[in-house]
C-alpha cells in the first residue's frame, strides 16, 4: 500500500469517530480522506454534513476505491461482522475495539493470514500510549519478564477524583461518562473487563500467548468500600486498578487484573486521572515505563491516526512472539508449551462482612493481620490466585485489595 493514497470507509461516528475527523482535518500530510461513513442511528443529528453518511455497509464494502476499513462501533458483536468482512473483502482495517479483538482474537488472526490483509489496533489498548507497537516490535531479543499497568482511563480517573477530591463514586463515574471515557455500559471499566481484554491483547504481542477472556482472572473497582480507602490514606497509598502479567517460577504466565494499593514509590502511584501507565520489566534492560492518555475522543484518534499513518507503509502485526511460541509447541522445546498459571501467590486485604470471617482465613496460606467489628473484618495475608478465584466465585460480599 506504500505510496497509495489511502480512502477510508468509516464505521461509527461516536466520541471517537469524531474525533478521528478532526485529527484527519488537522494532519494534511497524510494522504488520508474518510470517503464514507457508516452509521445506524438515521435520526441523530451530526456534526458533518448527510452527504458523507451512508446506512448501508455495502456502500463501504463494495467502493472498490475504499482500501481502509476504519471501525470505531460500540457493539463487539456487530464490529466482528464488520472487521471479518472488511478482512474478507481484502481491506487493510484499524479497530479500536477491544472487547471484540479480545474475544476473537485468534479468528481474527487466522483472517489476517489467509486473506494477508492487515488489521492494526493500537488504539485498543491504552489510547494514545504506543504500548503494542512496542510489545511487538521492541522486545523481541529481550526477554520479558513481566508488564504491569494502569490499562483503563475511566476507573483511574473514578478513582483520583474520589481519593483526592473527595467526589462520590457516582459522581466520579459520570464525570467519567460525560467526558467520553466511560464505555456505553460502564460495568465494562468499573468491573475490571475492559482492562482484561486489554491485558489479553498486552499478553499476545509480549508473551506470545493467546488467552480467552473467561482465562483471566478480573475484579475491579466496584466493590472498593470506605475501609480500604480509610486504609489507603491511613499509610500514604493509593488504590489503582492493575494489570499484571508475568513469567512466574516455573515458567509458565500468571494474570489478572486487580485492584492494589500502590506507595509513593511506585511508578504508577503519580499515573492520575484519564492517565494509563504501563511498567515493563526484561532481563537487560531492566524496568521502562510508559505513560499516557488512555482515553478520549482525541488521544483514541491520535492512535487510530497512527493506524492509518502505518497502513501507508504496509505495517502489519508479525505476531513473531506468537509464532515462536507455535513454532516451539509443535518442536515440544522446553518439553511443553508455554501455559497460563493460577498457581501464584499474592499479598492482599481481604474486606468481609463479620459473619464470613472463619469461613475466609481458611484460604489463606498465612495471615499478616485481621480485624473484625461486629458488622464486618478485614484480613491481610498470603493467598493463591486459585484460591482468590474461588472466594470470589462463592458469590459473597467482599472486596480484594493487592498488598
Ligand atoms: N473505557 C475505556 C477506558 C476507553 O476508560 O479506558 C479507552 O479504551
Amino acid at each position: 500500500m506504500s505510496g497509495k493514497k489511502l480512502n477510508i470507509g468509516l464505521f461509527g461516528f461516536g466520541c471517537v469517530g469524531f474525533g478521528l475527523y478532526e485529527v484527519l482535518q488537522k494532519t494534511p500530510g497524510l494522504k488520508a480522506d474518510i470517503k464514507k461513513i457508516c452509521v445506524k442511528d438515521r435520526l441523530k443529528k451530526r456534526e458533518i454534513g448527510s452527504e458523507n453518511f451512508t446506512f448501508d455497509p455495502s456502500d463501504i464494502f463494495n467502493d472498490p476505491e475504499i482500501n481502509v476499513v476504519v471501525e470505531l462501533i460500540d457493539d463487539a458483536d456487530a464490529a466482528f461482522e464488520i472487521v471479518s468482512k472488511a478482512l474478507k473483502s481484502g481491506k487493510a482495517v484499524v479497530s479500536a475495539n477491544k472487547k471484540m479483538i479480545a474475544e476473537h482474537f485468534t479468528e481474527l488472526l487466522e483472517l489476517q493470514r489467509e486473506y494477508k490483509v492487515p488489521l492494526l489496533y493500537e488504539a485498543a489498548c491504552c489510547a494514545s500510549m504506543p504500548i503494542i507497537r512496542n510489545l511487538e516490535e521492541y522486545y523481541d531479543n529481550d526477554l520479558l519478564d513481566s508488564i504491569e499497568g494502569i490499562v483503563n482511563g475511566s476507573t483511574n480517573y473514578i478513582l483520583t477524583k474520589t481519593f483526592k477530591e473527595n467526589l462520590s463514586y457516582e459522581a466520579a463515574l459520570k464525570e467519567a461518562q460525560e467526558k467520553g471515557f466511560a464505555e456505553s455500559n460502564p460495568i465494562l471499566d468499573t468491573g475490571g473487563f475492559d482492562a482484561k481484554y486489554k491485558l489479553l491483547i498486552l499478553l499476545a504481542h509480549s508473551f506470545g500467548y493467546i488467552a480467552q477472556p473467561a482465562d483471566l482472572f478480573n475484579i475491579g473497582i466496584d466493590k472498593i468500600g470506605k475501609l480500604e480507602l480509610k486504609y489507603a490514606k491511613e499509610k500514604d497509598l493509593k488504590i489503582k486498578l492493575v494489570a499484571k502479567a508475568f513469567k512466574n517460577a516455573d515458567g509458565d504466565i500468571s494474570a489478572f487484573v486487580l485492584p492494589k494499593f500502590v506507595a509513593a514509590e511506585d511508578r504508577l502511584y503519580n499515573v492520575d486521572d484519564v492517565f494509563n501507565g504501563v511498567v515493563t520489566k526484561t532481563s537487560f534492560a531492566d524496568e521502562q515505563f510508559f505513560v499516557g492518555k488512555g482515553a478520549g475522543a482525541h488521544p483514541t484518534a491520535s492512535a487510530v491516526l497512527s493506524d492509518i499513518s502505518a497502513l501507508g507503509y504496509d505495517y502489519k502485526y508479525e505476531y513473531k512472539k506468537i509464532s515462536q511460541q507455535q513454532a516451539d509447541s509443535r518442536q515440544q522445546i522446553d518439553g511443553k508449551p508455554l501455559t497460563l498459571s493460577d498457581d501464584v501467590t499474592l499479598k492482599v486485604l481481604l474486606r468481609h462482612e463479620a459473619a464470613d470471617a472463619e469461613n475466609l482465613k481458611k484460604y489463606f496460606i498465612s495471615i499478616d493481620e485481621s480485624y473484625l467489628n461486629h458488622e464486618s473484618g478485614y484480613i491481610t495475608g498470603t493467598i493463591s490466585l486459585q484460591q482468590l478465584r474461588e472466594v470470589e466465585g462463592g458469590n459473597l460480599k467482599q472486596s480484594f485489595v493487592l498488598l
